[in-house]
């Protein structure tokens, strides 16, 4: 109730069961897979790889589960939550089994990483149990366990990227589409499950990314979401890569990466210091490694038509170089997510974010320096261990002062294994984690209706996604700041992948209402 719908963890998604547009001939395959995604647009993205793989061995998608001689579950472990749901739907699964004995039924994603053989133990109706680095390996799972034997990979890698494979597009618009660049992460926040069952941090090949996108722009796509837990972390060495003894795909960061409480402010806003004082470092392709500034700007390059967005940041690894490849190309979104999760030190420093409320804030300043008006929202963790009312009212003072255009908010889940689980005692009450959860909420609506009012009258350039939700008399697009706007289809020629301009002559709290100019 209180996690807000958004593009990373999109709440009206989860659960969504894929159905690709099929363009082969449905007689070749013989069995049929039906798969549902819970969690990050990492685990909707990896669903499109696991379709990718599936297809190859002859099983063609079905959205309905009666029809299906294989039920994939892509799970999510962040909050206790997201597993309850999928325990639920395993339980509901367990009844169709019964009625069709040969039917398999996999868990995937980090759920299986976390639980391991334990899934298979305690829900035993489970066939398969496939951790995210180990897709690959799902044809021969899939062999063992018709032959009866649960078919288990939980294994992490250090390199896998699924860099050559070509994600089959499910239930896709057509014209905006997830691209994934790194997987895995190396920061210890201590309240993330995530380093846990995704692994270590390790970037893909910038060209097989290149290509993936080209092949998105000529397909008719119009925006790509480049995809990782870490995004601006991605680092690329392509001297490594060409090196003979090094495996070709993916590599593991070499860069220094901040651990501990160490605070690193090498990009860090100095005071009095002007945007244009400090002009972003030549790209460095001489010296054989692609960092994530670089990457954007060769997706930027494909084509002027072609929108950028990535997901997702954290603030410690977005340097100015990224902020001024984004100034510099129109089509590089105005939109940067910034996950503050405290805005007070104590609890920052027992989260493990390796920044300071002033280290943030100062951040947010410069953001605004370099893009005048770009978007920018956060991630929230109301109730971690420890938290008083202080601390509670530093985090909604960083965002009153941050104007966050949207949040995605939650109360603190302890995960076991993390190490806040290990090392501190979850002590806020519940209704206390309710209660800042919903002041939270409350002053983020606030603030989103504030950053709203602001666009009334303004004009801005709109990617057109589709007919709105409510009227297929009007469209549904976003502006750069990833605003979703609706507006009358007064012009015939205009088709889902066209840019036009807009002007907002209303909004609500999430939505813009305006016209075509
Ligand atoms: N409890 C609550 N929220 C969490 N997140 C990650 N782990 C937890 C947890 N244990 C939130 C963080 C993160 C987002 C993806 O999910 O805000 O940025
Ligand atoms: Fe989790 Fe922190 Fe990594 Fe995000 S940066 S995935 S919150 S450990």
């Amino acid at each position: 109730m209180f996690e807000i719908a958004h593009k990373v963890h999109d709440e009206s998604r989860q659960g969504e069961a894929f159905t690709p547009a099929m363009t082969t001939d449905d007689k070749q395959f013989n069995r049929r897979f039906y798969i549902e995604s819970y969690g990050c647009s990492m685990n909707f993205s990896d669903s499109e790889i696991v379709a990718s793989i599936l297809f190859n061995e002859g099983f063609s998608a079905t959205r309905h589960l009666h029809e299906a001689d294989l039920i994939l579950v892509n799970t999510c472990s962040i909050r206790e939550k997201a597993e309850q749901t999928v325990r639920k739907r395993l339980t509901e699964f367990r009844k169709l089994k019964h009625q069709k004995p040969s039917l398999l039924i996999g868990v995937l994603g980090c759920m299986a990483e976390r639980l391991k053989s334990k899934f298979l133990e305690e829900e035993k109706l489970v066939d398969l149990v496939v951790g995210p680095d180990a897709y690959r390996s799902l044809p021969g799972l899939i062999v063992d366990a018709d032959d009866g034997q649960k078919g288990i990979n939980v294994l992490l890698s250090r390199e896998e990227t699924y860099a050559d494979i070509s994600p089959v597009r499910l239930n896709s618009n057509g014209i905006t589409a997830f691209v994934s660049i790194m997987r895995g992460c190396n920061n210890m926040c201590s309240f993330c499950v995530v380093p846990f069952t995704r692994g270590r941090e390790r970037s893909r090949d910038p060209e097989s990314i290149i290509k993936e996108c080209s092949d998105l722009f000529n397909a008719g796509y119009r925006e790509v979401t480049l995809l990782g837990q870490n995004v601006d972390s991605y680092y690329y060495n392509q001297a490594a890569a060409t090196a003979p003894s090094v495996p070709q795909r993916g590599k593991v960061h070499t860069q220094p990466s901040l651990s501990g409480n160490t605070l690193m402010d090498n990009d860090t806003p100095k005071s009095g210091e002007s945007a244009l004082d400090n002009p972003p470092p030549e790209a460095d392709r001489g010296a054989g490694f692609i960092t994530f500034a670089m990457l954007l700007e060769m997706v930027a390059q494909i084509s002027p038509q072609l929108r950028i967005r990535f997901s997702t940041s954290h603030p410690k690894d977005i340097t100015d170089e990224v902020l001024f490849t984004m100034a510099k190309y129109n089509n590089i979104c105005k939109y940067i997510h910034l996950p503050l999760q405290s805005g007070s030190n104590r609890i920052l420093q027992l989260m493990n974010r390796s920044y300071t409320r002033e280290w943030y804030i100062s951040k947010v300043d410069r953001i605004r320096e370099i893009m005048p008006g770009c978007g920018i929202s956060a991630d929230i963790i109301a109730g971690f261990c420890t938290e008083t009312e202080e601390d509670h009212q530093e985090t909604l003072r960083v965002m009153e002062y941050s104007k966050y255009d949207m949040s995605y908010m939650f109360f603190y889940s302890e995960r076991p294994g993390t190490l806040a689980h290990r090392r501190y005692k979850d002590d806020i009450p519940e209704e206390i984690k309710k209660r800042r959860l919903q002041e939270i909420v409350d002053l983020q609506n606030k603030l989103s209706q504030q950053s709203n009012k602001e666009d009334l009258g303004k004009i801005f350039t709109v990617l057109i996604e589709g007919d709105s939700k409510k009227s297929n008399k009007d469209w549904m697009g976003r502006t750069s700041q990833n605003k979703v706007i609706v507006f009358p289809k007064s012009i015939h020629s205009l088709v889902p992948g066209s840019y036009v301009e807009v002007r907002v002559n209303h909004c609500t709290q999430a939505t813009l209402l305006g016209e075509i100019v």
